[in-house]
């Protein structure tokens, strides 16, 4: 039987120490559900099945009418072949800009784990996510060939600046990973409300979802994690620093995975006062960028990252909630 902790010190070492080996076991966790759970896009995606194939005018890639374009009398006084290319455009889009991102995000925990010393549970934790990523990589980009479109992903000048992205760790691992947060959980948030819209999907865009949500849910849980055994014991300032730096990150960041694409826009001739009214000046899509972002929002406040300063950032950057429930993780 363990003697009760003699003082507050103790106490508090015993604590740590309980905390150190909840946060080891988590990452063993992670990594032995890598290993019994994971998929291969080119063994378990039956892309030349013929229920699988692409065809732009499939009447499932429309826009349902809840949707904020789809919804719009503009989009609905397309033609039905317009009006599914328009659909498959943006899944194909985000496709693609979550590829590019993720292309970044594979490339900085690299830049992390390279640093890592021998021993230290999260190296092997990383690289089961890298080798899923590189996964989630292929799978996109098979999806985007199959389409026939020219889909481009993110705009050339933020695709120069985004350059930056995996070099963060060498600076901040705590700010990589808020970095990480801000692109993985818009992209699942999306992805899981699609699912549950009651609609009928084409089977090739659910087997892409379902894997992918259900291997993001690891990554997301360890960078959680990550945050919240580390984010405590930072000095105040660099704690202070990555509160600042946080909801920039996030206000950028889910702005960039829920854009309208620019091609697409062109391509329809979507005329500006409907991008404006669906996209920019519409309470929706303002709710759609808060919503995207409230577990991490929710993380930041449990961890100490929000204060009167911080918070009035995350308001300037779209991103703040007074209230704001939601599940658990
Ligand atoms: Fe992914
Ligand atoms: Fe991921």
């Amino acid at each position: 039987m363990t003697s009760a902790p003699s003082s507050t010190a103790a106490r508090e070492r015993d604590e740590q120490v309980a905390n150190r080996n909840a946060y080891r076991a988590v990452i063993e966790r992670l990594s032995k559900a890598s290993v019994d759970k994971h998929w291969e896009p080119y063994r378990d995606i039956p892309w030349d099945d013929p229920e699988f194939q692409v065809d732009q005018t499939d009447p499932r890639w429309e826009l349902p009418g809840v949707d904020r374009l789809g919804g719009h009398p503009w989009y609905l006084s397309r033609s039905p072949e317009v009006r599914a290319r328009i659909g498959l455009w943006r899944v194909a889009t985000a496709m693609k800009v979550g590829l590019q991102f993720e292309n970044l995000l594979k490339r900085g925990l690299l830049n992390y784990a390279y640093r890592l010393p021998n021993g230290s549970p999260e190296f092997r934790y990383v690289y089961h996510e890298t080798t899923e990523e590189a996964h989630h990589g292929m799978m996109f980009q098979e999806f985007v060939n199959r389409t026939r479109l020219p889909i481009r992903g993110m705009p050339g000048p933020l695709s120069v600046v985004a350059q930056v992205a995996p070099w963060i760790p060498l600076i901040s691992t705590e700010l990589f990973f808020v970095f990480v947060l801000g692109g993985e959980d818009p992209i699942d948030h999306v992805q899981r409300r699609l699912l549950k819209d009651g609609r009928v999907h084409h089977p090739l865009e659910e087997t892409i979802m379902r894997i992918h949500i259900a291997e993001e849910a690891r990554h997301i849980s360890f960078a959680r994690h990550y945050l919240r055994n580390r984010v405590p014991r930072m000095p105040a300032y660099r704690r202070l620093l990555l509160g600042i730096a946080s909801p920039i990150i996030l206000g950028v960041m889910a702005r960039i995975m829920l854009a309208p694409p620019g091609p697409m826009i062109r391509r329809f001739r979507i005329p500006a006062s409907v991008v404006t009214e669906v996209y920019l000046r519409n309470p929706a899509a303002k709710q759609e960028i808060r919503d995207s972002v409230g577990k991490t929002r929710e993380l930041c406040a449990e961890i100490g990252l929000i204060n009167p300063l911080t918070r009035r950032i995350w308001q300037v950057m779209g991103i703040w909630e007074d209230a704001a429930p939601s599940a658990p993780r």
